[in-house]
């Protein structure tokens, strides 16, 4: 009888179920367990590109498969076995084949898009390899520089590439009123925190008429910024590195944005500040950040509440300290972002949510006129 029983299955399973009595907590770090480990093998599927190779195979044997994908057999093979128990992929012993389900190719590819859960798995290998440091951390107090975290801008602009993609011109710039007729007629916006600059890039195409500039104190983060305006051959955007805490503009920009670039910064407060001075009187502050309460209670179901207080933990707190900042932390949640955002002088604040993006608050400021 299978293992994943439920009463559905009719009266001999409940009986079973019966049986095997209330699932223990033992059971429960299991599942955590194989949970853990299967994510970090899913990254690695992505990394290497064997989804994507086996979303184009029918049925297939590991060494097919590793010839396909380019890769060495014995790891693809032991990489199966994770995969194939952990029913990622489907397995017939008859013949020795395996195959990547269609549902499940729709949710692992890169073919897939914004809906590719994998990209986001890579970061756990990225945490994994400062634990060391972290708990060091955990001991001494202090926290880790973003150079600690190589590859962090790269994942995280393939994290954001597809569903800024979707979303940017279609749901998020419309929150604000008027925006977008006042882009196209032209204007002059700064994304901070920009990374590598998808967003800006984004904005700049679309609006010809408008400048634009993305600041950040990663040079990774800005030169892939440059690198992608040169390829859409951008002429109004430029990418300077500038940090958030020492912006000294006034009443230079209509529209300013931070996409998920407040909250590890050291000093949020002192960029608000910067903010609200470099905007016009009646200028525009959007305010991507993770949708969640400042009440730890409150977050207790939202789904995805253990990951993001896990990421936040491993960078978003140790960044921020590092840099001899407050540690606000992903999860700061957006009782305290709105109580900064008044105490930095906005006159109206709005939170507002997306339906294609469940994780995030976007809050419109407005400047006092
Ligand atoms: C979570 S990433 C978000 C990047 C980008 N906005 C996106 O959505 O992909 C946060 C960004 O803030 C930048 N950052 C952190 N502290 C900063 C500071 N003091 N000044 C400017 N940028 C900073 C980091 O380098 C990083 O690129």
């Amino acid at each position: 009888m299978s293992t994943d029983l439920t009463s559905d299955d009719g009266p001999q399973a409940i009986e079973v179920l019966r049986a095997r009595g209330p699932r223990s907590f033992a059971d429960r770090l299991t599942d955590l367990s194989n949970g853990a480990s299967l994510a970090l093998m899913i990254s690695l599927g992505h990394r290497s590109g064997l989804f994507d190779a086996m979303a184009k195979l029918p049925p297939a044997t590991s060494v097919e498969i590793a010839e396909n994908a380019g890769l060495d057999e014995r790891y693809v093979r032991e990489w199966l076995g994770a995969m194939a128990t952990g029913r990622v992929v489907e397995h017939d012993p008859a013949i020795g084949t395996f195959v990547l389900p269609v549902a499940h190719a729709a949710r692992l590819t890169r073919a897939a898009g914004a809906d590719n859960g994998a990209v986001g798995f890579q970061l756990i290998g990225m945490f994994g390899a400062v634990e060391d440091r972290v708990v060091e951390c955990f001991r001494q107090g202090g926290g880790l520089p973003y150079s600690a975290f190589p590859r962090f801008q790269a994942i995280c602009a393939e994290m954001n590439w597809a569903s800024l993609d979707a979303a940017l011109l279609r749901d998020i710039l419309p929150l604000v009123p008027g925006l977008t007729d006042r882009l196209r007629a032209g204007i002059e916006v700064a994304d901070v925190g920009c990374g590598s600059g998808h967003a800006v890039n984004i904005m700049a195409e679309t609006f010809p008429a408008s400048c634009f500039v993305g600041w950040d104190i990663s040079a990774t983060g800005l030169t892939a910024g440059r690198a992608e305006a040169g390829r859409r051959q951008l002429a109004n955007v430029r990418f300077e590195e500038r940090d958030a805490a020492a912006i000294d503009e006034h009443e230079r920009f209509d529209f300013v944005a931070t996409f998920d670039a407040l909250h590890d910064q050291a000093q949020p407060d002192i960029a608000l500040r910067g903010i609200i001075r470099a905007l016009r009187p009646g200028g525009t502050y959007l305010c991507v950040e993770i949708g969640a309460s400042s009440t730890l209670a409150d977050n207790l179901e939202i789904p995805w509440a253990p990951a993001m207080y896990a990421a936040s933990c491993m960078h978003c707190v140790t960044v921020s300290l590092g840099a001899g900042g407050v540690g606000a932390g992903a999860m700061w949640g957006r009782e305290t972002a709105l109580q900064m955002l008044a105490d930095a002088g906005f006159a109206t604040v709005e939170v507002r949510r997306i339906a294609r993006d469940v994780f995030h608050d976007y809050f419109l400021a407005t400047k006092p006129t």
